[in-house]
């Protein structure tokens, strides 16, 4: 069986993962047509799909849960005797909130959570909680039966790495020496020691970005006795999260492009998730130039357009010159992906995926290209 159609029949979760722009929405949203084409309840996950891509998936509204599409939709786009696809966004601050809400000692304490500015603005912005509230939402999907299949689409980090770690970071950052030390100022007494909690404010504030306001120091104070009181729950989940990651049931499939910055980083990743005892399932290769690694030159095409009834009008030239750019991309490219493969080995799954003429930006298109899959 083909890589992508093993993973498919033979995981729970298929993760994609690459750097910023190689094609990871496209690829994910495209194993799940693959699986729902193999009959499969199938959820992906998906973070920052283009609008055009989103609202023919038709989760733009983002309401936070999973849409299913329509099996007509499905079966128009080409599909016999789908399964089901649903697509859900990720959106990391409703993800944080339900947590709150899941492991607060009681409403009271949760509600004040939610409420705090600088909750309001962690849950946004601090480094890692998109990629850690992916992981949160994932695990919600997996404790339930109502999927058979999930893939995740990984954020747009900086760093494609920092979704690996995200339950570690995630942990230090809330349960770290700052924070620690901001509890402990208040000591025993529950008395707040304004200079000890000072210098911890310098420290934790540097991380969140600087929040100026009135009673900064309160609410800041106010949260920290809150989220204390979440400290367990958050640092137990995390583990599990993290052991998971690594279990059987994940896949990885590490989406690049044969363009050489995407291909180091790749290879870059590949190496990181070796050291982080995770298995690199598959690779895909996404955006291949037809014509790359084929006999076509520009002889033949230069045979065949002499040959062609098709009136130019002088605009041969023209034609040549595209053709002549393409095939040099297209060999371009070739030495880069047999580069690759030499990296990664021959034995290694890679599967090619063709660029097509046009954005991938609706089902019929998706379909092409999971057709590629099989
Ligand atoms: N095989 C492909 N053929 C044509 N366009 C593609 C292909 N794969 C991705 N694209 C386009 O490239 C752009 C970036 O893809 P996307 O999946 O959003 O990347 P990422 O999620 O890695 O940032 C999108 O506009 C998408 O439609
Ligand atoms: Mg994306």
């Amino acid at each position: 069986m083909p890589i992508i159609p093993d993973l498919i029949e033979s995981k729970r979760v298929i993760a994609c993962l690459g750097s910023g722009g190689v094609g990871k929405t496209t690829i994910s949203a495209a194993v799940a047509i693959a699986a729902a084409a193999r009959g499969k309840r199938v959820l992906v996950l998906t973070i920052d799909p283009a609008k055009r891509l989103a609202d023919s998936l038709g989760v733009s509204l983002g309401s936070g849960e999973p849409q299913v599409i329509e099996t007509e939709r499905l079966l128009d786009a080409g599909l016999t005797d789908p399964g089901e696809l649903s697509v859900m966004m990720l959106d990391a601050k409703r993800t944080f909130d339900a947590l709150v809400v899941r492991h607060a000692s009681s409403p009271a304490v949760s509600e004040r959570i939610l409420g705090n500015v600088f909750y309001q603005h962690m849950s946004e912005h601090l480094g890692g909680t998109q990629d850690y509230m992916a992981m949160e939402t994932l695990l919600g999907f997996l404790e339930e039966d109502r999927y058979e299949l999930i893939v995740l689409d990984t954020p747009p980090t900086r760093n494609a790495l920092d979704f690996l770690t995200a339950p570690e970071r995630l942990t230090d950052a809330i349960d770290g020496p700052a924070m620690r030390w901001f509890v402990k100022s208040f000591d025993g007494s529950k008395t707040l020691s304004f200079d000890l909690l000072a210098k911890g404010a310098a420290l934790v504030l540097r991380g969140m970005g600087r929040i100026t306001g009135s009673g900064f120091l309160d609410q800041m104070a106010a949260l920290i006795v809150d989220l204390n009181d979440l400290f367990g729950g958050f640092s137990e989940r995390a583990g599990r999260v993290s052991a998971r990651f690594r279990g059987d049931e994940f896949a990885y499939v590490l989406v690049s492009a044969p363009k050489s910055g995407a291909i180091s980083e790749a290879l870059y990743l590949r190496e990181h998730l070796q050291q982080q005892s995770m298995s690199c399932d598959a690779f895909v290769m996404n955006r291949v130039r037809v014509g790359a690694g084929t006999t076509t030159s520009l002889a033949e095409v230069e045979q065949q357009l002499s040959e062609s009834n098709v009136a130019l009008e002088g605009g041969e030239e023209a034609v040549l010159q595209a053709i002549r750019e393409n095939i040099a991309l297209a060999e371009a490219e070739a030495v880069q992906v047999s580069a690759f493969r030499e990296r990664i080995g021959s034995e290694a799954p890679m599967v090619a995926v063709p660029a097509g003429g046009e954005d991938v930006h609706d089902l019929s298109a998706l379909v092409e290209v999971a057709s590629a899959f099989s």
